[in-house]
């Protein structure tokens, strides 16, 4: 089979991995080593895991991107490569260039910021003409209290290059704007790539949100599924739990569909998996934001079990330049789901229990902590905080999101 290589995968880059040793290809990784301590970008845990999961790990400062271009052409001189693909949202723009360097399938790497970068990607959807939400980029606070108040009386706050809604905050107030500014800006420096040093401020859109699943190939975009999104309480958005497919009519599910595929040709993406949210207002759909990449959370998972369609293989086959098959049309009512476990307040915990009956229920895929028991527990103003989960699959949406709802009442953190 091919040689492939992915770089610093996470989330659903480490099932990538799995998948794509499944599927018999040779599994190479590129990831920053504990050689290249203090850059705030390397977490040795997502490296451990990627080690026993592939067969090879390349170490390399994959922050500084001429040192890595190096090591990938280096490696390929040695190894040839057949496919290089990103492993997570922050390398979107080096697995572009390495590709690109090595004449291998890939993103155009002049095209990613709109992709990578939250205000090149609403200033991509304006020159579009494309609906959403109204917006400023600031660089200091004075700036985000004067788009509070253009915008506001509610917006949100956001780093314009994170993920996992770290740092993204609804205000109510110029002061609120203040400070959620400087958290906003905080994180973005932290990220695994130098910080621009500009937040978003955008109007607060209400509505039900969604996430679309797919990919394109050929300029040509393929969806695969609407996921229903739960979030925690606000002024935090932390994802709380996703079904596949949501409960939508199928006029819903036509405009977001038709919406998303006119963002994806505004942000000029062209190939490979996307994931794109948005937000069903009075107004139509508008989107929060789109990356091209998998969806994290588990939700190829989801989609898998659901509809059959296997994110991880499309994405393989579309680096690879190996076309992928039509999909074929959803049938049945089958739903799958995640619902994680929040406990705020809660700073620690010795004992986490399931109900034997809810284990032993085939429908429930997987439960279990995502934190150990005696961790300290972080802010739960974020995905990180996450105590555990429960991935189940039921024959309707009503008995999947009811098996999912039963486990959360149900499993104590003790
Ligand atoms: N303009 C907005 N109006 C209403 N809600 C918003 C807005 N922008 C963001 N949100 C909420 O905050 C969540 C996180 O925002 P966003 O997706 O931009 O950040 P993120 O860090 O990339 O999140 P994640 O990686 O968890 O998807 C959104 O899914 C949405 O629920
Ligand atoms: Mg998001």
């Amino acid at each position: 089979m091919s040689t492939v290589l992915i770089v610093e995968p996470r989330s659903s880059g480490l099932e990538l991995v799995v998948r794509a040793r499944e599927l018999g290809h040779t599994v190479l990784v590129l990831a920053a080593g504990a050689a290249h301590g203090g850059g705030g970008h390397i977490h040795t845990e997502a490296g451990r895991e990627a080690r026993a999961r592939a067969h090879r790990v390349i170490s390399a400062d994959t922050a500084d991107r001429a040192a890595a271009l190096a090591r990938i052409r280096a490696l390929h001189a040695d190894t040839p490569l057949d496919a290089i693909l990103p492993g997570f949202e922050h390398y979107v723009q080096l697995a572009a260039d390495a590709a690109a360097a090595l004449g291998l399938p890939g993103i155009d790497p002049d095209g990613v910021a709109p992709l990578r970068h939250k205000h090149r990607m609403r200033r991509a959807l304006d020159a579009a003409g494309l609906d959403q939400p109204g917006h400023r980029a600031v660089s200091c606070e004075r700036s985000a209290a004067a788009a509070y108040a253009e915008l506001g009386p509610v917006c949100v706050v956001k780093p314009v290059d994170q993920s996992g809604s770290l740092d993204v905050r609804k205000v109510r107030s110029a002061r609120e704007a203040r400070e959620a500014f400087r958290g906003a800006r905080r994180s973005g420096r932290a990220g695994g790539t130098r910080g621009t040093g500009l937040v978003l401020v955008e109007e607060y859109v209400e509505g039900p949100e969604y996430s679309v699943e797919g990919y394109v190939e050929d300029g040509r975009v393929h969806v695969l599924g609407i996921t229903e999104k739960l979030l925690g309480a606000e002024p935090h958005f932390v994802e709380v739990g996703h079904i596949v497919p949501a409960q939508l009519t199928a006029s819903p599910a036509r405009r977001i569909e038709s919406y998303i595929t006119r963002v994806l040709a505004a942000v000029g993406l062209r190939i490979g998996p996307f994931h794109a949210e948005v937000r069903m207002s009075g107004r139509g759909p508008l989107l929060m934001e789109v990356a091209a990449r998998l969806p994290g959370d588990r939700i190829p998972d989801l989609l898998r079990l659901a509809r059959g369609h296997d994110l991880y293989e499309i994405m393989l086959r579309c680096y690879l330049g190996v076309p992928n098959p039509e999909p074929a049309a959803p049938r049945g009512s089958t739903r799958a789901g995640i619902r994680y476990f929040l406990r705020p307040g809660l700073d620690s915990y010795r004992e986490f229990r399931v109900d034997p009956e809810l284990r032993s229920d085939p429908r429930v895929r997987e439960i279990g902590v995502l934190l150990p028991p005696g961790s300290a527990l972080p802010d739960p103003g974020s995905s990180a905080g996450r105590l555990g989960y429960v991935l189940a699959s039921g024959a309707s949406y009503r008995e999947t999101a009811g098996l999912l709802q039963r486990a959360e009442a149900s499993v104590t953190f003790s």
